[in-house]
């Protein structure tokens, strides 16, 4: 019989402070009419004194392990997206793993940006399938709120901080769990989304900048081909979809690849209004969201999908 990673448990962590168009607008030039008219943005988490990624990461992962009804000590694998670590090093996977009282597992992070959560999934989903652990932790983990130049208004506005985790745990049979992902990247896109900074160049971490129409151009072309990809590779078609649970970059994005697939756009999870943009943390956190208020069942057909800084895409299909 073959491997099969099943999720068997989501948790999510938001930091308490919500901070409304309405409060940015009285520090930047912006309005809150413009933010929701184009990107559906209304509110978004910000850490405060002591709140990191990994404790974040960890509050989220605590849940996770909670719901699933296992406990830490079976962990035996911790795959960690983030793009904003504690440190440059250690892995803040290996910081999640000590704040859960785990002596050894696996642990490290994996660097996709906003894709980055499908690129952790995926690595997780092969390294169980290899049979490296019978139950991983995989976490979207982010602070992006401490890399923002908060007096870019093109930029300020729309990111947010929090962490969404799920537990795999290996399973026999045929269609369950992850049943694909498809992964992509394409490095020419570098300066269209990027940090202005970091260890081996300058002496400072840097801020966000990017090119946002031209960021959106390409993020309905290639969201639309992964998913279709990632239908074709699980013989699906867009009609078998329950639940699409998509990157939260911006609601206009989140329609345009509906419409797209013919999907009905009640079939997408949206969370972009009350989270902004995650980055990694926001299709776990999406995903937990759905699951907890009920929508998500048991045996729903799930399609995961994500694009980001690089540019890197990418989508997973999953038998809940
Ligand atoms: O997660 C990684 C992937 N990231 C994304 O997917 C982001 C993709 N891009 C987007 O979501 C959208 O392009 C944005 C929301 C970033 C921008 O929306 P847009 O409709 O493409 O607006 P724009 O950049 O063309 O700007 C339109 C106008 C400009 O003014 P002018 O030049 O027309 O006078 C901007 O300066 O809106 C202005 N503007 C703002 N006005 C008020 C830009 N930001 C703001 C703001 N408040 N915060």
């Amino acid at each position: 019989m073959s491997r099969h990673s099943v999720i068997a448990g989501t948790g999510s962590a938001l930091p308490p402070r919500r901070v409304t168009n309405a409060e940015l607008a009285e520090h930047v030039d912006t309005s809150h009419e413009w933010i929701v008219e184009r990107t559906g943005i209304e509110a978004r988490h910000i850490v405060g004194d002591g709140e990191t990624t990994a404790t974040l990461a960890t509050e989220a992962a605590r849940n996770a392990l909670d719901a699933a009804g296992i406990s830490a000590d079976k962990i035996g694998l911790i795959v960690l997206a983030t793009a904003t670590p504690d440190q440059t090093f250690p892995a803040s996977a290996t910081k999640v793993q000590a704040a859960l009282g785990i002596d050894d597992c696996i642990a490290f992070d994996v660097a996709a940006v906003c894709t980055g959560f499908l690129y952790a999934l995926s690595v997780a989903d092969n390294m169980l399938k290899g049979g490296m652990a019978d139950y991983a932790l995989v976490i979207g983990s982010e602070t992006f709120s401490r890399i923002l130049d908060w007096e870019d208004r093109t930029t300020c506005v729309l990111f947010g901080d929090g962490a969404g985790a799920i537990v795999l745990k290996v399973e026999e049979g045929a269609d369950k769990g992850v049943l694909s992902t498809r992964l992509h990247a394409d490095g020419r896109h570098n300066d269209l989304l990027y940090v202005s900074g970091g260890p081996s160049t300058t002496d400072t971490v840097g801020k966000v900048r990017m090119k946002g129409k031209e960021v959106f151009r390409h993020a309905v072309v290639n969201l639309a081909a992964v998913l279709n990809e990632v239908l074709d590779a699980s013989g699906h078609t867009p009609a078998d979809i329950d639940w699409v649970v998509p990157h939260q970059a911006n609601k206009r994005i989140l329609d345009a690849t509906a419409k797209k697939l013919g999907l009905p756009p009640e079939r997408m999870v949206v969370t972009v209004d009350q989270h902004a943009n995650t980055s990694a943390a926001s299709v776990p956190l999406a995903l937990d969201v759905a699951i907890r208020d009920g929508r998500i069942q048991r045996g729903d057909l799930l399609v995961l999908e994500a694009m980001g800084g690089g540019f890197t895409w990418g989508a997973a299909i999953i038998r809940y």
